[in-house]
């Protein structure tokens, strides 16, 4: 075990709210080795315009984030060519889609993602990229984002010059589909828990509502599939942790809501993940490289180094419980 010096991380899907959760989603991104993040935009209310999104970013700043801040609106029924180009033109990078109901703030996603195909027509144009929460509403969870990709072909044949990225895959299927892909204007991000966790860190002998997320964590070859891709160092795998905080009694209910916030000790979570799979020399492409490519950003010049010491995640961050809250880390990070 040694230091390890690196570019610090781009987070490329994190949710930073708009509420009295943002004051630990902000802090947690520096703590967690990031100095630029693509910010999710199914807030309430939703960020549905390129107005939307410069005022939703001014106000993250006006809070305290002190990172770069890419900038997303969420695609719904109502998008249209028009506000796609609006929103290109104020900076957004990067239009979400939710199909229908399948998580946290999705009630006005889509049921057929083809329904947008003049929203597709005009990001392709303006090379906005199309960020996909993959999964088919009303699909047995297993078997959601499996399902999702036939609906991915053929947004990729229809639209071959369309950038897309398929977020927070979870499934052997999804690395395959993505390897196997022609396209070079598809790319898929990866989070931290599903590296490290599978369906019965969720729910086995125990249920463990912050480990609860979507898409839900899958089976032990889905989960070695994600690690060995991530190892092969392909470059249209990189990391987004999907750090979405909510309050302990929305986790802990009847009815608990989907997310895990990982943000607050993101690099160090991965570092310990990649230490022990043996793959540290991936960790500064799969987390500072391969996304800023693949959005054709500059890469980070800021550094910090991830430094080996045992220690325990806290159980509380900002009265949020973080991930892996009272599990062992091998890296403490520090900021160059
Ligand atoms: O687990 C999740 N939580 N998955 C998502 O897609 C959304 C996120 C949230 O916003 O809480
Ligand atoms: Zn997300």
């Amino acid at each position: 075990m040694r230091d390890w010096v690196m570019r610090a991380a781009d987070d490329l899907h994190v949710h930073l709210r708009d509420d009295v959760r943002s004051s630990a989603a902000i802090q947690a991104i520096r703590l967690g080795g990031s100095s630029r993040v693509l910010a999710m935009p199914n807030t309430q209310p939703a960020i549905l315009s390129g107005a939307d999104a410069v005022k939703y970013r001014d106000w993250l700043h006006r809070q305290g984030l002190d990172v770069e801040l890419l900038m997303t609106i969420k695609l719904t029924a109502d998008t249209t060519p028009e506000i796609i180009i609006e929103a290109a033109r104020l900076g957004a990078v990067a239009g979400k889609l939710y199909p229908l109901g399948v998580t946290t703030n999705s009630e006005d996603g889509l049921q057929d993602p083809m329904f947008l195909a003049p929203v597709f027509e005009a990001m392709q144009q303006v090379d906005m990229v199309l960020s996909l929460h993959g999964e088919v509403p009303g699909v047995f969870v297993m078997d959601a984002e499996s399902a999702f990709l036939p609906h991915l072909d053929e947004i990729n044949s229809c639209f071959p010059n369309l950038r897309v990225v398929l977020e927070h895959i979870t499934t052997k299927d999804a690395v395959d589909f993505v390897k196997k892909s022609a396209s070079s204007c598809l790319a898929a991000t990866i989070t931290d828990h599903h590296l490290e966790i599978t369906l019965s860190d969720v729910v086995g002998s125990r249920i463990r509502p912050h480990h609860f997320c979507m898409p839900v964590a899958k089976r032990p070859d889905d989960l070695k599939a994600l690690i060995e891709v991530v190892r092969s160092g392909d470059p249209r795998f990189f990391s987004g942790s999907d750090s979405a905080p909510h309050l302990i009694h929305d986790k802990q209910s009847d009815c608990g809501c989907a997310g895990i916030f990982s943000s607050p000790y993101h690099m160090q979570v991965l570092a310990s993940i990649f230490s022990r799979c043996d793959m540290m020399p991936r960790l500064e492409a799969f987390t500072s490289q391969h996304g800023a490519n693949f959005y054709g950003l500059d890469v980070n010049s800021q550094q910090i180094c991830l430094k080996p010491k045992s220690w325990k995640v806290p159980d509380r961050f900002g009265g949020i419980v973080p991930f892996m809250a009272g599990k062992m880390l091998d890296y403490e990070l520090e900021w160059l």
